[in-house]
């Protein structure tokens, strides 16, 4: 998922004073609130706006935003865009979860999952790191939770993602979880001035019934 990260963000206004939000709901439905996800080494939960400046310092680096559209440059843009993610979640259109490293309370990175058509029948998802954290193994945990969460209580039949060809890491961490490559978007993502072919990558809800058999992680939704 390249383009969906940061994009709508952009469009947010500007509130005129910090934006104040309510304490993430831990609830069954997910349009009023997101579940906390947890696992032996990672948890998910609702974004927060005391997340903001770590995902920019975590999201904003080259080796992270050079293949997804641009983060925030700013903590008040990361705010934005947090505040925009409840109102998408609450509109039933999204769903963003902060990845935080167990022992920790720091957001280090993302995962996100919209609708591809209304109701939710078909998603896109995305997730960005910092890069300090790549090949720890909080990414294919992450991962599980997401797609758990994405097939069994969001009710997705269908998953893609899309991934620019150059991105080497990006490719192989959605061929290491089990997506398949249905084929390549050409020159379908505008990045630095340049257009660059993706794969696009799909899980069918049949398909995650194999695969998560073959995952063997301890996770939990409270
Ligand atoms: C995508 C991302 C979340 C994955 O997290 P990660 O911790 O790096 O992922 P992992 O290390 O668990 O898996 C990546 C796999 O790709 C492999 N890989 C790395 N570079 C590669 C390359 N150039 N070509 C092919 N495979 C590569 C790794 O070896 C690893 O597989 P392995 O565990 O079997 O060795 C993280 O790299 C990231 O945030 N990247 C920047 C943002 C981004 O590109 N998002 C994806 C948009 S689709």
């Amino acid at each position: 998922m390249e383009k969906m990260p940061f994009r709508e963000s952009m469009a947010v206004e500007l509130p005129l004073t910090t934006p104040t939000l309510k304490p993430s709901v831990v609830s069954s439905d997910w349009k009023q609130g997101l579940p906390v996800l947890a696992s032996h080494n990672v948890t998910l939960r609702e974004l927060r706006l005391s997340d903001a400046a770590s995902l920019l310092s975590m999201l904003s680096t080259e080796e992270v935003a050079r293949f997804i559209s641009p983060p925030p440059t700013t903590v008040q843009g990361f705010e934005r865009f947090i505040v925009w993610t409840h109102a998408e979640r609450q509109a039933g259109r999204y769903v963003c979860f902060a990845v935080v490293p167990n022992g920790t309370d720091t957001a280090i990175g993302i995962f996100q999952v919209r609708q591809l058509e209304p109701g939710f029948g078909s998603g896109e998802w995305g997730f960005a790191i910092g890069s300090e954290y790549w090949s720890t193994g909080l990414f294919p945990t992450g991962s599980q939770l997401v797609l758990d969460f994405a097939f069994d209580v969001i009710g997705v039949h269908r998953l893609e993602a899309r991934a620019a060809v150059r991105n080497g890491r990006g490719n192989g961490a959605l061929r290491k979880i089990g997506a398949s490559c249905e084929g390549v978007l050409r020159k379908s993502f505008l990045r630095n001035g340049e257009y660059l072919d993706q794969n696009l990558w799909s899980i069918l809800a049949e398909d995650w019934q194999t695969l998560r058999r073959n995952v063997r992680v301890g996770t939990s939704i409270h």
